[in-house]
């Protein structure tokens, strides 16, 4: 299982016994992985490439949920509770996933509390960035919860102590859609964040250059 932090540690036997279980797949740039309501229970893990969670209106709209990457899971959920996939995923890039019977995973969850443990953490984690996102919609302008998106968003920028980078680029639309607000509003709020010198557009992705003032900027209204 190299490439899988969550099952770091699995005792060789439990490996062995699980592996063949298992079955790894491609999944081509826009591909549906997981459908919202279906009643499989495989747990799919991020081998390379990167993931979608979203969900789906009646009327064809759309609200993305998380974007996932290597090293990631998705469809514990169902594993977890027996109940229909909660969201849709699709791939954003040519993804290899190792998919998980359900029932394997729980016997290893079961048994292994370390990795119990670390599933736990990573729901704790999704939670919290729920509560977030939640709260902002109630307390933030749409200014603001871009600006809390990005350094969320954001890693150190190697070798630019004090700066972040989100990257790959992010597309406006997707933006908008995670803030809940529309393209153009980010579109001219992003413009607005270069102009005042706190962020920078490179071919490598958006480079926040202030990041006090960004986080400044998140706090103001709170
Ligand atoms: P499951 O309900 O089995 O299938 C859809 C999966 O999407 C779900 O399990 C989770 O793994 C994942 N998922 C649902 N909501 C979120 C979220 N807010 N953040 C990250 N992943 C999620």
């Amino acid at each position: 299982f190299a490439g899988i932090p969550l099952l770091e540690g699995l005792p060789e036997d439990a490996a062995a016994q699980a592996a063949p279980r298992c079955r790894w797949k491609t999944f081509e740039a826009h591909e549906l992985i997981v459908d919202y309501g279906d009643e499989s229970n495989d747990v799919l893990f991020i081998i390379s490439g990167q993931v979608r969670v979203l969900m789906s209106s009646a009327y064809g709209r759309h609200v993305i949920l998380n974007h996932l990457d290597k090293g990631d899971f998705f469809g514990e959920m169902s594993a977890i509770d027996g109940r229909s996939r909660s969201a849709s995923v699709i791939a954003l890039y040519n993804s290899e996933i190792c998919v998980m019977p359900g029932e394997v995973f729980m016997e290893i969850a079961t048994s292994v509390p370390l990795i119990a443990r670390r599933t736990l953490e990573k729901l704790t984690e999704r939670v919290r960035t729920i509560n977030e996102r939640l709260a902002e919609q109630a307390f933030l302008t749409a200014r603001q919860r871009l600006c809390a998106e990005l350094l969320r968003q954001s890693r150190p920028r190697s070798g630019h102590p004090g700066q972040r980078i989100v990257s790959p680029p992010p597309i406006q639309e997707d933006l908008a859609n995670l803030i809940s607000s529309r393209r153009e509003v980010v579109s001219r709020e992003l413009s607005a964040l270069t102009k005042d010198g706190v962020m920078e557009r490179s071919r490598g992705g958006l480079i926040l250059t202030d990041v006090d003032e960004l986080s400044r900027r998140v706090e103001e209204a709170m």
